[in-house]
């Protein structure tokens, strides 16, 4: 039997991030034992040459995944939108948005603190029909990890998809499905990165692509769960979003 591994690393400069230090990169990914050697020495190289700067903490980590709790799941729909300007961002998630169970004055308060957050670490958890946050986080928020791309699975995937073919969308992708896949109704997501202004939606198990979802040169954003309050056991739902391994596509 095949021996699964969850790689991940984390860089940082002036110190380990829980001590206040600089988030310079991070990757993680899901592989074979094979693989491991080839994918650590990888990531340390990525985390030492990356243009954010120069790390002086680096974490690796690497836990060995029973192969039956590898979860397989097909990638979501991805589509794109037409969205002229950031003035025009609200009306287009309003009808876009509009079969969803979620009020006017509840989707604009998410996107206007979306836009502009620059605490929160994780994405914040929203019930749908009151638009109170649930998830009890704080500034941490949850954070999506233990998720990768079967890679010659994405090669055949990408093959039809001009979009797609950078690190940066096949990662949001990625965590997108797996955010679906945990039961979420709708996901919203804004890069804090001041150059990239495209962010997306995600619901009824499609990925929407929204040009200027935010202004140019904002380094601010965030990302928002909406799920069912009475519904969703939330313990289980967060732990399949952190810890749950989940590859996207292939087979073991
Ligand atoms: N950005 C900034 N800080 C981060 C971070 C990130 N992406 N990931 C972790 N940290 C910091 C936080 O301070 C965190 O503390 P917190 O949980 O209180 O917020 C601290 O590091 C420890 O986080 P932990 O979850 O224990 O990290 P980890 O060692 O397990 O590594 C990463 C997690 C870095 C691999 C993961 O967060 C990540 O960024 N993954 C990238 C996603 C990706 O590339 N997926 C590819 C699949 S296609």
């Amino acid at each position: 039997m095949e021996k699964w591994y969850s790689i991940r690393m984390r860089a940082s400069e002036g110190g380990p991030h829980e001590k206040g230090g600089r988030h310079i990169s991070g990757a993680e990914r899901i592989i074979k034992e094979k693989e491991l050697e080839q994918i650590a020495a990888n990531m340390i190289k990525r985390a030492l040459t990356h243009s954010r700067g120069e790390p002086d903490f680096i974490s690796l980590k690497v836990d060995k995944i029973e192969q039956e709790a590898v979860h397989i799941i097909s990638p979501i729909t991805i589509q794109k939108i037409d969205n002229k300007g950031q003035d025009e961002t609200k009306a287009v998630l309003k009808k876009l948005l509009a079969p969803l169970p979620l009020k006017e004055e509840v989707l604009f308060f998410l996107y206007d603190w979306m836009i502009e957050d620059d605490q929160t670490r994780g994405a914040i958890i929203v019930d749908i029909h009151s638009g109170k946050r649930i998830d009890n986080q704080g500034l941490r928020g949850v954070r999506v990890s233990h998720f990768d791309w079967d890679k010659s699975f994405q090669e055949k995937w990408i093959q039809n998809k001009k979009d797609f073919h950078n690190e940066r969308r096949l990662e949001a992708v990625a965590l997108a499905s797996k955010v679906a896949k945990a039961g979420t109704i709708c996901e919203l997501c804004c890069s804090d990165d001041p150059e990239y202004t495209t962010g997306y939606v995600t619901f009824q198990h499609t990925y929407v692509q929204i040009p200027n979802m935010k202004k140019k040169d904002v380094p601010r954003g965030g990302r928002v769960f909406l799920v069912d309050a009475s519904t969703i056991d939330l313990d289980a739902y967060m732990n399949f979003l952190e810890k749950t391994p989940v590859l996207i596509g292939g087979s073991k």
